[in-house]
């Protein structure tokens, strides 16, 4: 039986700029969700990692990992493409509530299977709307294109640097060379997380409306007086994140990594005061990571409210930071973090 892989993402900068016109770096991880579909007479879903098999009514929600799937084969239908009643059995390495994807991981696993399956011939960018559809319209979390995007256009040893608003991409060689990217998960995941990611979307929206403009690629610094309070904080982050974007491709290209660090911790500040989506767990992460010998920079990654801590670490120095991390980590908040390490990994695609 075949089986269709899709990658969680890690984005190296550009956080909470995707619905907002700007600008993103992600890349494609070795950490994935695998779909293995069987046509059917009924639906039947089945997670290894939930332990639940789960038979469901064609568009039936049920507030669950479900969703996602029911999502894909909604949005597939919407858009015009039929497909037929299948089983579906999911199983993945990639942690859920890490801040790395897993969801437009799942849905496009599953547009890539459904399309192979029943030849819709959709073609990249097709996949990718499939994904977003499904994520926004069927499961209610308004997301950006980020996640899906990486999903589909995810390439070995190389970040992406894409303009959302004109969905233009670019890749970026990944070459670290003495240096690391890697993960601290907080193993945290606040309950307001899709809430507020929700309510900043509209502060965003709010914003345009004041200022009377149609798209966030037409906001300038002059217009920030003109601003409350809040939707100037908001306002002032997503400027300054789009220059950190154009500024960590131009360091990463030149290897220069500590200027790409310090762009790290800078977007950090941003997340945790200016667009206050960062919590405890992850503001203590950074904050520790950040006094210590070898680390060049980290931030929160996702949509924030716990999740997952990037770091940037000269090779050699991240297991015994954290090893000093997790004690007092744990002193703080009575549970560990988990340290994961990471590779570049290539879009959604076919296994035997
Ligand atoms: C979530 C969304 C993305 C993006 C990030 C924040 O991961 O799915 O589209 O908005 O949050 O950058």
């Amino acid at each position: 039986m075949p089986k269709f892989r899709a990658p969680g993402r890690v984005n190296i900068i550009g956080e909470h700029t995707d619905y907002n016109d700007g600008f993103v770096l992600p890349f494609a991880i070795d950490k994935y969700v695998e779909v293995e579909i069987n046509r059917s007479s009924q639906y039947v879903f089945t997670s290894e990692k939930m332990k639940e098999q789960v038979r469901l009514q064609k568009y039936e929600r049920l507030g669950k990992w479900t969703d996602y799937l029911m999502g894909v084969i909604w949005a597939l239908e919407k858009l015009g493409y039929k497909t037929e009643p299948v089983e579906v059995n999911v199983s993945s390495n990639l942690p859920i509530g890490a801040g790395l994807s897993s969801s437009a991981a799942l849905e496009i696993a599953l547009a890539y299977g459904l399309n192979e399956v029943f030849n819709l011939k959709l073609d990249k960018m097709k996949l990718v709307e499939v994904g977003v559809k499904a994520e926004r319209e069927f499961v209610g979390v308004r997301c950006g294109v980020m996640d899906q995007f990486t999903a589909v256009f995810g390439k070995k040893d190389h970040a992406i640097f894409l303009d959302t608003s004109t969905l233009n991409y670019e890749y970026v060689p990944l070459e670290l060379k003495d240096f690391e990217l890697a993960l601290v998960d907080s193993n945290t995941k606040h309950e307001l997380s899709s809430s507020e990611y929700n309510k900043r979307r509209e502060e965003c929206e709010a914003v345009l409306n004041k200022l009377g403009k149609g798209s966030f690629r037409q906001v300038t610094y002059e217009d920030l007086p003109k601003l409350d309070d809040v939707l100037r904080r908001r306002a002032r982050h997503v400027l300054d994140e789009n220059k950190r974007v154009s500024l960590a491709v131009r360091a990463l290209k030149r290897s220069e990594f500590a200027l790409l660090g310090s762009l790290l911790f800078e977007s950090h500040v941003s997340l945790r005061d200016l667009y206050e989506v960062s919590c405890d767990e992850t503001d203590f992460i950074v904050g520790f990571l950040k006094g210590e010998l070898g680390i060049l920079g980290a931030r929160m990654v996702g949509g924030g409210f716990g999740g997952s801590i990037l770091v940037l670490a000269r090779k050699g120095y991240l297991g015994g930071v954290f090893e000093r991390l997790e004690e007092s980590y744990l002193r703080n908040f009575k549970k560990r973090p988990s340290l994961i390490r990471i590779q570049s990994n290539d879009g959604v695609h076919m296994v035997m």
